[in-house]
């Protein structure tokens, strides 16, 4: 009866069964997964949000496959901001009912039935569930950790295949906040141009930068004036104004020009076909960005507020460390590998009401892996650290 792409395993696996188990008693759970920013506790300027979706333009229908022209220039004009120099043009931007469905579009326009994309491990989960819908295969290279997380060129390279149509990269990545650097940048578009592939750039994380970065290392900026290779940047306001539940996201095209106009052609019919984005939302798009100035300076302290907890309370003991951070919402911590994370996962939150996410869950290669959100309020974020810490200690 139904198609082959969705044989999803169904079942609960154990962590959520735990989770589920653990609910029904009613025992509250100090959450270190939480990452939706409108359940941390934020001030949000209600009013403005409120207001930007109270016009009385909305009461007209003018269909723009692309999305409207005010909206797509509030857009670019966040991107003028990253590049003064540059001349950023709305026409290369199509709005979208957030970024997943960005994706879609994206391997609808590079990809036949069973052509692939490579992709960084470690890295965000629903990957595989918005290849998979649209018959796309993910085949996965490393990011590989050395004092700082980098990208594996021998084994992105061996991920290449004749069927291979794009490069897909998180930067910064989710989990591992692992930035592009611009060595990074330059071997990915001599790859992409040795290989006829598109270059993909979520940059969902791209404002959530922080200072500690790798000896050496230079990061490369926002890829939206990458013109070596056909570049798509992908992003949105869910991370970026912390507004999840409006789902706006967007995709810049850059690169070589006949190469932007023949996508933005054909990226416009498949955008036509659905004109899934609603006007109010469309309206709404330049004040609701604007929010990014009162968002992001509050979720950076909180960031560093918890990243300063968490060190504090690491030094006071050597079993567990954490991995740089450059960017991003989460922390990566080593922990001993002495049964699956899983179970490590499951036996935190079972016996001191504590949850977090297993390594395997971002396709961590190794067991040694947990990964906590840096959103979570402070207290409660040092309370489920502290926890985790005497939980290991306890063996
Ligand atoms: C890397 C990455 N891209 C995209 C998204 C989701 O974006 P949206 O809410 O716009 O679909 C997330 C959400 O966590 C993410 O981590």
């Amino acid at each position: 009866m139904f198609s082959k792409r969705t044989d999803w395993k169904l079942e609960e696996n154990a962590y959520t069964q735990a989770l589920r188990r653990h609910r029904e008693c009613g025992t509250p759970i100090l959450d270190l997964t939480v990452s939706n920013p409108t359940e941390c506790g934020f001030q949000y300027d209600e009013a403005a949000i409120l207001s930007a979706l109270h016009n009385p333009e909305v009461l007209h229908y003018d269909p723009e496959p692309k999305g409207m022209l005010q909206a797509r220039a509030a857009v670019a004009g966040y991107y003028q901001e990253k590049n003064p120099g540059a001349r950023i043009d709305p026409e290369r931007f199509i709005l979208t009912t957030g970024t997943s469905e960005a994706y879609s579009f994206l391997f609808r326009l590079l990809c036949e039935p069973g052509d692939e994309v490579v992709t960084a491990h470690p890295s965000y989960p629903l990957f595989d569930f918005l290849a998979t819908i649209q018959d796309v295969k993910l085949r996965p290279f490393h990011l590989v950790y050395d004092h700082g997380w980098q990208i594996d060129f021998q084994s992105l390279r061996e991920s290449i295949g004749p069927r291979t149509r794009a490069i897909l990269l998180v930067h910064p990545n989710n989990p591992t906040g692992h930035f592009i650097g611009n060595d990074e940048a330059g071997q990915l578009n001599a790859i992409c141009g040795e290989h006829d592939l598109a270059l993909i750039v979520d940059e969902v994380f791209v404002d959530y930068e922080r200072r500690e970065t790798p000896a050496r290392k230079k990061r490369h900026g926002s890829f939206v004036c990458n013109d070596r290779a056909l570049t798509f940047v992908l992003s949105g306001l869910s991370k970026i104004a912390a507004l999840p539940q409006m789902k706006v996201g967007w995709i810049a095209a850059g690169g070589p020009e006949s190469l932007v106009r023949d996508a933005m052609a054909r990226l416009e019919i498949i955008a036509d076909t659905y004109l899934s984005m609603s006007a109010p939302l469309q309206h709404a798009v330049p004040a609701l960005l604007e929010q990014r100035k009162k968002m992001q300076p509050q979720l950076m302290a909180r960031i560093e507020a918890n990243v300063a907890q968490l060190d504090e309370q690491l030094v006071r003991q050597m079993l567990v460390s954490r991995l740089v951070i450059e960017g991003g919402w989460y922390a990566v911590l080593r922990v001993p590998a002495v049964q699956s994370d899983e179970e490590l996962a499951i036996r935190l939150l079972e016996r001191r009401s504590v949850l977090v996410h297993p390594g395997h869950f971002y396709e961590f290669p190794d067991e040694g892996y947990l990964i906590v959100s840096l959103l979570a309020r402070t207290d409660e974020f040092a309370e489920g650290v502290a926890r985790l810490l005497e939980l290991i200690r306890a063996g």
